[in-house]
């Protein structure tokens, strides 16, 4: 039989799916030892298993490995679905000597596994990383479905995330623009002044991933300072390192929304609905 195989990562999007597609979850047992290992046990028979956990932080690619191990040794299927692919930023070389973390995780996640779905990857060539089939799920229109009606532009904290800004604003009926950031290091971010007709409107900044908050941060205070009104913040991906939430709310944010890839109290849209006919 087919079940849902909770990581410790997704509960709540686990059950989504459950509810939505009758799926079961299984009973599982995921434990830590006391010197910090984990322990799995499927307390069950399954012939098709679909694993929800993120490869993020690190201990639950311990569980993730794991979990597919107990699996292997009983499920005829595996079905991987990844919500947040840690390590996909570092997803080629850009300094001699160093790892492409985003292949080196793609190859051990493969091997037990005959199927992955993952959420807006950092880059989608990540993909071409796994050999076997990976499905891509791009939950920038369900955010885009939340704002619809409550924005008047779209802006993109750097050019990366531009497609995304550009769809959401498609989705919308409404403009869409993008700011030129660099990266000083991974804490601090500095932004390029750029002239927007931004007085009195409300604005939507959207990015895949906030991490330590200083992207938007940055958006945040040029935009204000160019006379917006409201000022919406959403991501894919709400890792909220230390206390990114508080910074991005301090600069001058309304309203802070992401999605359950990773379960937070901003995950006010859940991507279940997309996965849904893909298991
Ligand atoms: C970078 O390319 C990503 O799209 C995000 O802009 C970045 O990860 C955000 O990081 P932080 O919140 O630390 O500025």
């Amino acid at each position: 039989m087919k079940k849902i195989i909770a990581g410790t990562s997704s509960p709540m999007l686990s059950k989504s799916l459950m509810e939505i597609t009758g799926i079961p979850i299984a009973d599982v047992s995921i434990k830590k030892f006391p010197d910090g290992e984990c322990y799995v046990r499927i307390n069950e028979e399954i012939e098709h298993a679909i694993i929800i956990e993120n490869t993020y932080p690190d201990e639950k690619i311990i569980e993730l490995f794991l979990l597919q191990d107990a699996a292997r040794r009983m499920a005829g299927k595996i079905d991987v679905v990844i919500p947040y692919y840690g390590y996909g930023r570092q997803d080629k070389i850009f300094e001699g000597g160093e790892a492409i973390s985003a292949e080196k995780m793609a190859k051990l996640i493969e091997q037990d596994a005959e199927r992955i779905v993952l959420v807006n990857p950092h880059k989608k060539h990540i993909s071409r990383f796994f050999s076997i089939p990976v499905d891509i799920i791009d939950a920038t229109p369900i955010l885009a479905e939340y704002f619809k009606g409550k924005v008047d532009i779209v802006i993109s904290p750097d050019a990366g995330a531009e497609h995304m800004a550009k769809k959401a604003a498609e989705i919308m009926g409404c403009e869409y623009d993008y700011l030129e950031k660099t990266r000083i290091s991974g804490n601090e971010v500095i932004m390029k002044p750029k002239r927007m007709e931004l007085n009195g409107r409300n604005v939507l900044i959207i990015d895949d991933i906030i991490s330590t908050g200083g992207t938007m941060r940055e958006a945040i205070k040029q935009i204000k300072a160019q006379g917006a009104n409201k000022i919406h913040v959403a991501c894919i991906h709400g890792l909220f390192i230390g206390n990114a939430d508080e910074k991005i709310l301090q600069a001058g944010a309304d309203e802070i929304v992401t999605t359950d890839t990773i379960e937070s109290a901003y995950s006010k849209v859940s991507i279940a609905p997309l996965i849904a006919p893909l298991i």
